[in-house]
């Protein structure tokens, strides 16, 4: 496995015709980071995924891949490109006449000119990662929703992707299955540390699975940034997306504008515990975790005090210890941490966040710069 790299966009703009469908969305996916995309249907969550792996072109803005800006680049390079990628397609997209060997093979058969003893060495690894071996012979007419999605799973990583992109994976899955392909994704995403790009409805799998969080709301991307600014936020938009309340600002049209402010004004943000993230079931920490925890250590005065508290609280006694944290608001060893007291931890925090421009809104410590 080849590990994970960083995807950088920047300024992108997409509309069809006259329709614009968002605008100026900037924001960095660390190399390695499981990244989790909400927002209400037709904000263009999969718009944004066929623009980056170039099925659709932005008409503004860029994405940069290994320096390489992907909105800009020849279509050879791009065709080169589109290899790095993996991706999870709704309904898991397998040809229906196809057993899974072969659907799972297709792709090998396809980019590269690998002999059909190394292309079965490779298909049984990925089957049995997702947990199908012994399904090879299989249709996809002949197995369940969970099956079919394990095996474009498969399929999504057999050429070893460094970006995985994931379209509704958990669509049409009871909360078991949900939690089986959750649990699935914690450690593929360990044993290959590439970069994850998830796009979920499921409200748990948001508070569960993701180091990063970000929420497409009207035309732009309201906020990304670690999972514990988004978990603690009180911003109405991403507080009752985070926890699926009927109250708040988005309503059954996605547009209501006008009932925005109303409803903004008469909401009581409470925001519950962050629930703990899944860790992978051997047990071993993740690559990228390592990586994020330098990474927001660094941003932590920027962040608000409650995610600054709730980063700190995650952290294991050696962490603490390291970044010279013993007694702010935790203890040392052992026992419990200390009940979040809203204080400052190292530097004192960033101002609170700006109110949101009409444009861009606060998209948090990790976007790229506005263009
Ligand atoms: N090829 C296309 N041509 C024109 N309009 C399109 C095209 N693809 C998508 N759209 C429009 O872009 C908007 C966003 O669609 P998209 O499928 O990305 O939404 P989504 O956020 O993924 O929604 P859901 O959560 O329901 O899957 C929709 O209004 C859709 O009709
Ligand atoms: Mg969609």
């Amino acid at each position: 496995m080849s590990g994970g790299v960083e995807v950088r966009v920047e300024g992108l703009t997409k509309s069809f015709g006259m329709a614009n469908i968002w605008s100026d969305v900037s924001f960095t996916m660390p190399k390695g980071e499981i990244n989790v995309l909400l927002g209400p249907s037709g904000t263009g969550k999969s718009v944004f995924l066929k623009c980056l792996i170039g099925l659709l072109k932005p008409e503004a803005g860029s994405i940069f891949i290994h320096d390489i800006d992907l909105v800009r680049t020849s279509a050879e390079k791009m065709y080169e490109i589109r290899k790095l990628f993996g991706v999870l397609f709704q309904d898991g997209a397998l040809f229906g006449s196809m057993n899974l060997y072969d659907n799972i093979a297709f792709p090998l058969r396809e980019h590269t000119k690998k002999s059909e003893p190394e292309i079965r060495r490779i298909v049984a690894e990925k089957m049995e990662m997702v947990g199908l071996a012994g399904d090879e012979m299989k249709l996809p007419g002949e197995i369940s929703g969970g099956m079919r999605k394990r095996a474009g799973l498969a399929r999504a990583l057999v050429l070893d992707p460094e970006i995985v992109l994931f379209d509704e994976p958990d669509s049409g899955l009871d909360p078991v299955r949900t939690a089986y392909l959750n649990q699935l994704i914690v450690d593929l995403n360990e044993a290959t540390d590439a970069t994850f790009l998830i796009v979920t409805h499921d409200i748990n799998t948001a508070q569960t699975l993701p180091d990063n969080i970000g929420i497409m709301y009207h035309k732009h991307l309201a906020m990304f940034g670690p999972r514990e600014l988004l978990l603690t936020s009180e911003d109405p938009v991403v507080a009752q997306f985070l926890n699926g309340r009927r109250e708040g600002p988005i309503g059954m049209s996605e547009e209501k504008d006008a009932s925005e402010k109303a409803a903004e004004q008469g909401i009581r943000i409470t925001v519950p515990p962050m629930k703990p993230q899944l860790m992978p079931s051997n047990r071993r920490r993740r690559a990228a975790e390592d990586r994020r925890l330098e990474r927001v250590m660094g941003m932590l005065h920027e962040l608000p005090p409650r995610a600054q508290q709730a980063i700190v609280d995650s952290l294991a006694d050696a962490d603490r210890q390291r970044y010279g944290l013993v007694g702010a608001g935790a203890p040392a060893s052992g026992g419990p941490a200390a009940p979040s007291s809203g204080r400052h931890l190292l530097r004192p925090p960033a101002p609170p966040m700006p109110p949101r421009p009409p444009n861009g809104g606060w998209r948090g410590p990790m976007s790229g710069p506005p263009r």
